[in-house]
């Protein structure tokens, strides 16, 4: 069989995005360290359920230009937790208190923290295009959003 490719994601920016008219869900993480691991909470002022879906894409940057990859997309909040977060996500997320699995639908009101956490790209290898890549993801009801972030790093291959 093929060994699978294992990367790292080596964040370089991570920033939050405003709701359009309110913001629900809040990520207040920094960078920290020569390692810039994340670092902060992920606040949620509602319970999230299915009448929300999550809205995402990544872009790489390639000769200079960003340019759209195969990742793009929207799913419905508990889908998204199920099939995304818990598998390629969470982990990462050792020092945490998000909730894990079907325990995260509805994701329930409140402040969950995440320390240090180093992005281990597990089984990205089909999707992913390896060098700095911007992705954004959003919180949607309705097409409006409340709220999310935007985050640049480098995608590289793990020497260890
Ligand atoms: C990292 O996040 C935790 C949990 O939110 C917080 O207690 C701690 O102060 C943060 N550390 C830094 C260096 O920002
Ligand atoms: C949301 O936007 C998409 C594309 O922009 C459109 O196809 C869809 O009908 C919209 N949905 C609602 C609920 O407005």
């Amino acid at each position: 069989g093929v060994a699978k490719a294992v990367y790292d994601l080596r964040m370089e920016t991570f920033n939050k995005i405003e709701g359009d008219t309110e913001t629900l869900v809040e990520f207040n993480i920094r960078l920290i360290g020569r390692q810039r691991l994340l670092n902060g909470t992920i606040v949620s002022h509602v319970d999230f359920d299915d009448t929300f879906e999550f809205g995402g894409h990544v872009e790489a940057f390639i000769n200079g230009e960003w340019k759209p990859t195969a990742i793009t997309g929207r799913v419905k909040f508990c889908t998204f937790m199920i099939m995304i977060y818990e598998r390629y996500f969470e982990s990462s997320f050792k020092d945490s208190d998000m909730p894990k699995g079907r325990e995260a639908c509805p994701f329930k009101k409140g402040e969950y923290y995440v320390r240090n956490v180093e992005m281990h790209a597990w089984e990205w290898a089909t999707f992913a295009v390896r060098g700095l890549n911007r992705f954004e993801l959003i919180v949607l009801k309705n097409n409006i959003s409340y709220g999310g972030f935007v985050g640049t790093g480098f995608l590289i291959d793990r020497t260890s």
